[in-house]
């Protein structure tokens, strides 16, 4: 597969053309940011570590009939993957409370919540991201109203296959963002499922094994990474 030119750089992740139309590379980078790009920072490894995680969430996703972007791991900081039409509405599911919906809603962080909690974010950096509902994606034609059917029932299954995937590595999965996109007709999972866009704690310890603590400075970033990744990739 021949590496062609850039098409795109994000905070953290490069997108490549390849000689197929059809295909695309992601280069995944130690660059870490948080708060909409505010704090900037580096976590040694963290490229590889997140090509690494995402390739096998993908794998396991795909072996139990998710569809997804992925084709296959090109080396340490690259994977092959189909080429999207990104829908731009990023897609969080949330089993315990954290992040924002704490200061949205006034919870404490760490409540446990009875039944996921799906949200829509609008994928745009210069607006941070914001908040937005099945009226806004439809009136803005962000999404087909059978794509908002397939982003809500997609982002529930997915979140039981991957907590159940992490359950059984004694770590707990709080939340996490997914991406989809079109490809040939169909709606595909995009993006990467890493420490960067999952909240993911210690069973146990309720300790934080994300980016939470690069976004808080709470040390051992790079510590807590490789843990994750041994976890899910060496076990
Ligand atoms: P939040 O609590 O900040 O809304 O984030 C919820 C989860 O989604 C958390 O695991 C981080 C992830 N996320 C991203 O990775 N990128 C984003 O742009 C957003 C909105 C959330």
């Amino acid at each position: 597969m021949e590496r062609r030119e850039q098409l795109y750089e994000g905070k953290s992740k490069i997108i490549y053309s390849t000689d197929d139309p059809d295909l695309v590379i992601q280069y995944f980078k130690d660059d870490a940011s948080a708060f909409n790009g505010v704090k900037k920072g580096t976590i040694v490894d963290k490229g590889g570590i997140n090509n690494a995680v995402s390739s096998k969430m993908f794998q396991y996703l795909e072996s139990l009939g998710a569809k997804t972007h992925f084709v296959r791991q090109l080396n340490d900081r690259e994977m092959l993957v189909k080429r999207l039409d990104i829908i731009p509405v990023e897609v969080v599911v949330r089993n315990v409370a954290a992040g924002s919906i704490c200061k949205r809603l006034g919870l404490e962080e760490g409540l446990s919540l009875p039944k996921p909690i799906l949200e829509f974010f609008y994928k745009n950096d210069p607006l941070g991201d914001p908040m937005i509902n099945e009226c806004h994606i439809d009136v803005f034609n962000w999404a087909t109203a059978d794509e908002v059917v397939q982003l809500k029932e997609r982002g529930l299954k997915i979140n039981q296959l991957l907590f159940d995937f992490y359950k059984k590595r004694n770590i707990r999965l709080i939340d996490f963002k997914l991406e989809f996109g079109r490809h040939k007709g169909e709606v595909l999972l995009g993006d990467e499922i890493s420490p960067d866009g999952c909240r993911l704690w210690n069973w146990d310890t309720n300790e934080k094994m994300d980016k939470d603590r690069f976004r808080f400075n709470l040390g051992s970033v790079e510590e807590k990474y490789q843990e994750v990744y041994h976890l899910v990739c060496k076990e």
